[in-house]
């Protein structure tokens, strides 16, 4: 819980189209590590236990909302985006004044809590905070303008510095802090007349000054914290960044990885000890990898658990599956969702697995489709064979005992089972539910046709 004295609102800014993005996808919906960018900058506000979280929306609202439904935040609208400051405006009406407000950029999606934390420490009733950044390129940011003392002054956007504003270094990053009260008061005196026509937030520093609330910035160290995605080289320049802290974490955490530059984490993964991870892995959503899992170039991996010893073999495809202890996974398998396989399975290249339960030590090599099945353990099933599970307008199941071996090439039109120790000979349509223990062959029977010819082609006319 927050040792926090006052109770925190978070408001987040995120109405604004993203005209530089040139897309259609509403900036703050623009992919981040698989995830919106909004979605990122919300779940850092969580982190610091807020009473609330306002997100202001507006340019592509549904489409915001709907993305982000499950946001346990309140939000509120903005009908015209007619700036920073006028965003902030619309929630103010939902800020007590007895609460200190944290202002958030929808844009803005790698800062991290501990930062927040510190910026809020730095804001109490005679002080407001604001992160900063010194960049190289400041181009594009909002610059903080101090007085001789180092005492921060005012922050003006690019479009409107002076030639001697434009060579100050140290950029707004747009996150501040301060009471609510002040706040509300320094909103109702924004005016537009400046070189965008808008209510620009930054304005509240000057007035902050000017009512002798001192502004107490806070410089982030690293830079890539307030990074700000106003276009698509901006976003690959944030993924980037995240792609390699992903990597860095889970290489303290003991996996090796081959190339930190050409892996992505795009969620959460925990492993085991001498985890290897080859290179163009993607690991997507909860991903759980057991001690010496061995993950092969290429192969992507979607909330998935993989218990220990596992090898997953290059260019293999799992998601939403269990896979136990010590299987041996492709090169090219596919395992797709609702499917577990327990110790020792192997699944070869060209396999699909679907919904499917799979027991010890079972094989399926080479070409194969086991969807909607239920297997033993140590089935052995040949190349080619099909689970036909689908009839144009249902689903069946196929159930296939212990130690059964089905034969290369068969079709096991579900539902249907095949008893423990059955053999199924090679290339069978098997319609009906095949006995234990015994061979069930299901083919036309091979016949010889004694002075058959070849066709001769025709002399041409
Ligand atoms: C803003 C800051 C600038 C800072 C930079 C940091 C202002 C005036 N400028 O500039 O000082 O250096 O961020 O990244 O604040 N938004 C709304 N409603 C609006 C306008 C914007 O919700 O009417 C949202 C946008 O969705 C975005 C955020 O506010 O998430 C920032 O807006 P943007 O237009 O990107 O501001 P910058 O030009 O980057
Ligand atoms: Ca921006």
């Amino acid at each position: 819980m927050s040792t926090r004295p006052l109770s925190l609102s978070v408001v987040i800014l995120a109405a604004g189209q993203g005209k530089r993005m040139k897309s259609d996808l509403p900036k703050v919906l623009q992919p981040l590590a698989g995830r919106p960018l909004l979605k990122h900058v919300i779940d850092t506000a969580r982190q610091l236990d807020p009473t609330s979280v306002h997100v202001v929306y507006g340019h592509g609202g549904d489409r915001v909302r709907e993305t982000l439904k499950d946001e346990k935040v309140s939000w509120v609208l903005q009908a015209e985006q007619l700036g920073t400051g006028h965003a902030v405006m619309q929630a103010a009406k939902h800020l007590q004044d007895d609460e200190v407000v944290l202002v958030l950029y929808g844009d803005v999606p790698l800062t991290k809590s501990q930062t927040l934390d510190e910026l809020l420490s730095l804001a109490n009733a005679k002080a407001m905070s604001l992160l900063t950044v010194m960049l190289d390129d400041p181009t594009g940011y909002g610059r903080v303008i101090r007085d001789s003392r180092e005492q921060v002054q005012k922050i003006v956007e690019q479009k409107d510095a002076s030639k001697k504003e434009l060579l100050a270094r140290e950029c707004n990053s747009g996150v501040m802090a301060m009471h609510a009260k002040h706040l509300k008061s320094w909103l109702s005196r924004l005016s537009n007349d400046n070189a965008q026509g808008e209510y620009y937030l930054t304005d509240v520093i000057a007035m902050a000054v000017k009512d002798g609330i001192k502004v107490n910035p806070l410089v982030v160290a690293n830079a890539a914290e307030v990074l700000g995605v106003n276009d698509k080289v901006q976003l690959s320049e944030v993924e980037a960044v995240h792609r390699r802290e992903k990597a860095r974490e889970l290489m303290l955490a003991g996996a090796t990885i081959v190339d930190p530059a050409r892996i992505d984490i795009r969620g959460d993964v925990t492993i085991g000890k001498d985890v290897y991870l080859d290179v163009n892995v993607v690991l997507e959503g909860k991903v759980t990898l057991g001690n010496r899992v061995h993950i092969g170039p290429n192969c992507v991996i979607r909330d998935c658990t993989i218990e220990e010893g596992t090898d997953v073999l290059p260019n293999s495809v799992l998601d939403r599956a269990i896979i136990g202890p010590d299987c041996h996974i492709g090169p090219f398998a596919r395992i797709r969702p609702s499917s577990t396989l327990a110790r020792g399975v192997h699944i070869g290249n060209f396999v699909e697995v679907k919904n499917s339960q799979i027991g010890e030590g079972s094989k399926a090599n080479h070409l194969t489709y086991l969807g909607d099945s239920t297997i033993g353990s140590k089935v052995n099933v040949g190349a080619g064979t099909v689970t036909c599970n689908y009839d144009g307008a249902n689903k069946s199941r196929t159930q296939i005992d212990d130690g059964a071996f089905i034969g290369s090439g068969s079709m096991l039109v579900a539902p249907v089972k095949i008893g423990e120790g059955a053999t199924i000979g090679a290339g069978s349509t098997i319609t009906k539910d095949a006995p234990a223990s015994k061979l069930t062959i299901a083919r036309g029977k091979q016949v010889t046709i004694d002075g058959w010819k070849r066709p001769v082609k025709k002399p041409s006319p």
